[in-house]
């Protein structure tokens, strides 16, 4: 019983002696000179994981005295300064050996590698050190889990830990004077920002849009951001049916967009011309384009159409009616090749949608002469083509012909736009034009053929004649050599 105390007294010594080895030196003295540090480290991360000070400023956390815990021999760092400070954290956050295995964490493990990659990796104006740290966004000794709602990278601190920089018009100068500060207050009037100011974290806030360690000047291609990068950081989100579900839109812009005339150029073929995402919602300012604002916004690339739309009849009617300009009759997001289908009273046209027989019937009118105007320049089209091709493969001369043609397609191509003045006298001037033109172009086939064929016949009655001649000339040679030896 006895000897059984003893065993276990001197366990619960050993215990204890051990406890006060491992009792962090470090963080004891410290609390006790009364440095807010220590007060602050008790939150952090690396704090619960059992991380003395000395993880990242060395020195031995075990040493009663401050010399001997703070002593350089002891690998004692100091206060890191500029880059050191992001060294230090990859001494970890880079090392499998050490999250893994020590401390059993699942943790992506290139930080450090990713940022000195990014834009802000570069040198700053001092060229000592790079822009930004680890701790810059990250802050130090309250560091806490990224999914923590008080961490200056959760979503709804995003704004405010990129702005102060960003929205700092000196400091920002003298990196780029052409880079603008007004990110953060163009943010705060999208859906996103005011949102995100209500506390609400699922929206895009900047991270979200830009990347975290891997954000990247939006003209590099690989850039989140960059146009044939962008939908599909949007779609992150908006087309995730889960992730939206508590939001009243639907979530397939994405997947109309990538079909869309516009998705098509821009994803398939590289078309940086062709729309993405921002170019009709805004880069920071992301909202549905308002139903008065929706043809600037196609305007500024289909610049004539708004402008005819603009002084047609059609611009006082929609807006008394509020509908939306150029999607009425186009769409938005699905928005497919325009083509003469569109156009006229048949079922499939869009005129016949508002436009009928005996609703709004001056409109029936013209959409259906518009549509017989031009569908008769393409048949003339089509039938010059055929003409100056055939007259082409008979080997004839008719390179000025086939040169007018393009004019016509120039009609087909201008008529296909003036659709949008909805005013039948412009149409008509330049279809008639086209007209005019197809007019010429098929007298110039026709003639070339039938210049083709006359020197077919031409020729044909030259080679009957030679030929009548030379076997007639032979006829009379054979009968004046028979004579010859008739009278030998
Ligand atoms: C016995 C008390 C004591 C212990 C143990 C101790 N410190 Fe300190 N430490 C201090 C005091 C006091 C200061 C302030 C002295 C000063 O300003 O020079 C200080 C300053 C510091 C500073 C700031 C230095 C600077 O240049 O501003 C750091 C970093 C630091 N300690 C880290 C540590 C680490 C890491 C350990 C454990 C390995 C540790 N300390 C152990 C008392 C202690
Ligand atoms: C995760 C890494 C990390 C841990 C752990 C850590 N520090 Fe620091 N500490 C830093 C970095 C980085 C700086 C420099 C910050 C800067 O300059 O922005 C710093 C700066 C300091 C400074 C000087 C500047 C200031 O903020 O007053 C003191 C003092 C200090 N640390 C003490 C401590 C003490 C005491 C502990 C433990 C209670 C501790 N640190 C734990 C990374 C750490
Ligand atoms: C001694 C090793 C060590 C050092 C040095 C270190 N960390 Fe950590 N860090 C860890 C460990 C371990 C975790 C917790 C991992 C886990 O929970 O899976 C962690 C967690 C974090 C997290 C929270 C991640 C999350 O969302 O769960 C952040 C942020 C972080 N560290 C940033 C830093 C920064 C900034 C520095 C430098 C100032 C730094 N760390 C230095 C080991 C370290
Ligand atoms: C420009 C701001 C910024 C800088 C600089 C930055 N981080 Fe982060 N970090 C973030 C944001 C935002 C997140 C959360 C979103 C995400 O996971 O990408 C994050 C997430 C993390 C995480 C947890 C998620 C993960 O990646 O596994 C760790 C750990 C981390 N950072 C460590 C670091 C270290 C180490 C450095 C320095 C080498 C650093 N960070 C520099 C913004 C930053
Ligand atoms: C410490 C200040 C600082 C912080 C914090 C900061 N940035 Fe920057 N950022 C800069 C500077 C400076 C540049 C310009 C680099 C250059 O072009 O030379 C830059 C460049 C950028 C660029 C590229 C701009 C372009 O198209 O050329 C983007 C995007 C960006 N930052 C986004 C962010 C985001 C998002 C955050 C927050 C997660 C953030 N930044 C936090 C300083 C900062
Ligand atoms: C909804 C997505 C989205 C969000 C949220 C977002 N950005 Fe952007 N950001 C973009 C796009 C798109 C561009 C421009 C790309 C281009 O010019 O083609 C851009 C460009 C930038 C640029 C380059 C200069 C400029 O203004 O054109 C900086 C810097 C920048 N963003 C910082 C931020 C900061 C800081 C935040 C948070 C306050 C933020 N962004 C939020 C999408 C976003
Ligand atoms: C992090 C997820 C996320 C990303 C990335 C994102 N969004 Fe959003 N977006 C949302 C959420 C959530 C809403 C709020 C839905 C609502 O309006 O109620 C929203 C709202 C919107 C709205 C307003 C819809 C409405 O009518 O209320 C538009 C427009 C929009 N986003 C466009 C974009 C564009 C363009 C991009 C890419 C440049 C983008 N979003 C990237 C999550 C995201
Ligand atoms: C050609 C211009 C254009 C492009 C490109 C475009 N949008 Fe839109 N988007 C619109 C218009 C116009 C509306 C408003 C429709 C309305 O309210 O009548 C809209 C509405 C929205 C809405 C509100 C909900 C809804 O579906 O009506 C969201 C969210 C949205 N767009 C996201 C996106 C995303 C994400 C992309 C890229 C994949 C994108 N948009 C590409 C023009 C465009
Ligand atoms: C009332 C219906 C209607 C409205 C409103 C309308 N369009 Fe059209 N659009 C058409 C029809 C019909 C065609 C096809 C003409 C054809 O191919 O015969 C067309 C063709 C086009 C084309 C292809 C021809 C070309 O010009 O290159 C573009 C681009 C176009 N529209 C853009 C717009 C824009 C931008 C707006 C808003 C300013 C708009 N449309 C408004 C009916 C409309
Ligand atoms: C950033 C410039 C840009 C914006 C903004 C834009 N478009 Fe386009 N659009 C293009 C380009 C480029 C094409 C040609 C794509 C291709 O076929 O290669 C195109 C093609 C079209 C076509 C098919 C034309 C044809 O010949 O059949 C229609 C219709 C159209 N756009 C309507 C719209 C409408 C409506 C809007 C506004 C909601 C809009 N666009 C906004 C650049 C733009
Ligand atoms: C969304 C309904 C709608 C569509 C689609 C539509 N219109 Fe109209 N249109 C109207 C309204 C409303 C008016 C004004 C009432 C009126 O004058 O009949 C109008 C007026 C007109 C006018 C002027 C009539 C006048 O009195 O001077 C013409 C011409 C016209 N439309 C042609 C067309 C053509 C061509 C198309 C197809 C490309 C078309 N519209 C498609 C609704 C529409």
């Amino acid at each position: 019983m006895k000897t059984l105390s003893i065993i276990v007294l001197s366990f619960l010594v050993s215990l204890r002696v051990s406890s006060q080895q491992r009792e962090d030196k470090c963080m004891s003295c410290h609390e006790v000179i009364g440095d807010n540090v220590a007060e602050m480290y008790k939150q952090d991360v690396h704090a619960h994981k059992g991380i003395s000070c000395s993880g990242c400023h060395g020195g031995d956390p075990h040493m009663e005295e401050m010399e001997q815990a703070m002593a350089v021999e002891k690998g004692y760092i100091g206060v890191p300064k500029g880059d050191d400070i992001s060294t230090v954290c990859a001494k970890c956050h880079s090392n499998a050996a050490i999250m893994v295995k020590e401390y059993n964490s699942i943790l992506s493990r290139n930080q450090l590698e990713i940022l000195q990659l990014s834009v802000h990796g570069k040198l700053s104006v001092s060229g000592k050190e790079r822009i930004v740290q680890c701790t810059t966004c990250h802050g130090v000794h309250g560091i806490v889990s990224v999914k923590s709602p008080s961490s200056p990278v959760f979503p709804t601190h995003v704004p405010k830990t990129c702005a102060k920089c960003h929205s700092d018009a000196i400091f920002m100068r003298a990196y780029n004077p052409a880079l603008p500060v007004d990110q953060l207050e163009k943010y705060h009037t999208s859906v996103h920002g005011m949102l995100n100011a209500k506390g609400d974290h699922k929206p895009a806030e900047c991270v979200s849009c830009h990347g975290s360690h891997d954000i990247r000047s939006a003209k590099d291609a690989k850039s989140a951001v960059y146009p044939t990068n962008l939908p599909a950081t949007c779609a992150k989100c908006h087309s995730n049916a889960r992730y939206m579900k508590e939001y009243k839109i639907p979530s397939d812009q994405f997947k109309k967009y990538s079909v869309s005339v516009h998705g098509k150029a821009l994803l398939e073929k590289g078309d940086i011309g062709a729309p993405a995402c921002n170019d009709c919602h805004g880069n920071h300012a992301a909202v549905p384009p308002g139903t008065e604002s929706i043809s600037q916004v196609c305007g500024t690339c289909h610049s004539l159409n708004a402008s005819l739309f603009a002084s047609s009849p059609h611009k006082k009617a929609f807006d008394q009616k509020k509908l939306p300009e150029c999607e009425t009759c186009h769409g938005y997001h699905e928005i497919v090749s325009a083509t003469d289908e569109l156009l006229g009273v048949s079922p499939d046209a869009v005129c016949s949608r508002c436009h009928k027989e005996n609703q709004n019937q001056k409109g029936f009118i013209v959409a259906k002469k518009m549509r017989e105007l031009i569908d008769s320049l393409e048949s003339s089209d089509r039938i010059a083509t055929l003409l100056v091709s055939d007259a082409e493969q008979k080997g004839m001369e008719v390179s000025e012909a086939r040169f007018k043609l393009r004019d016509v397609r120039q009609a087909r191509l201008q008529s296909r736009t003036l659709v949008h003045s909805f005013n039948l006298e412009k149409f008509h001037e330049v279809l008639s034009n086209g007209l005019t033109i197809t007019g010429v172009v098929k007298s110039q086939g026709q003639a070339a053929i039938d210049e083709y064929y006359f020197r077919r016949w031409g020729l044909g009655i030259a080679t009957l004649i030679i030929t009548v001649v030379a076997v007639s000339l032979y006829v009379t040679i054979r009968r004046i050599e028979k004579r010859q030896t008739r009278q030998e």
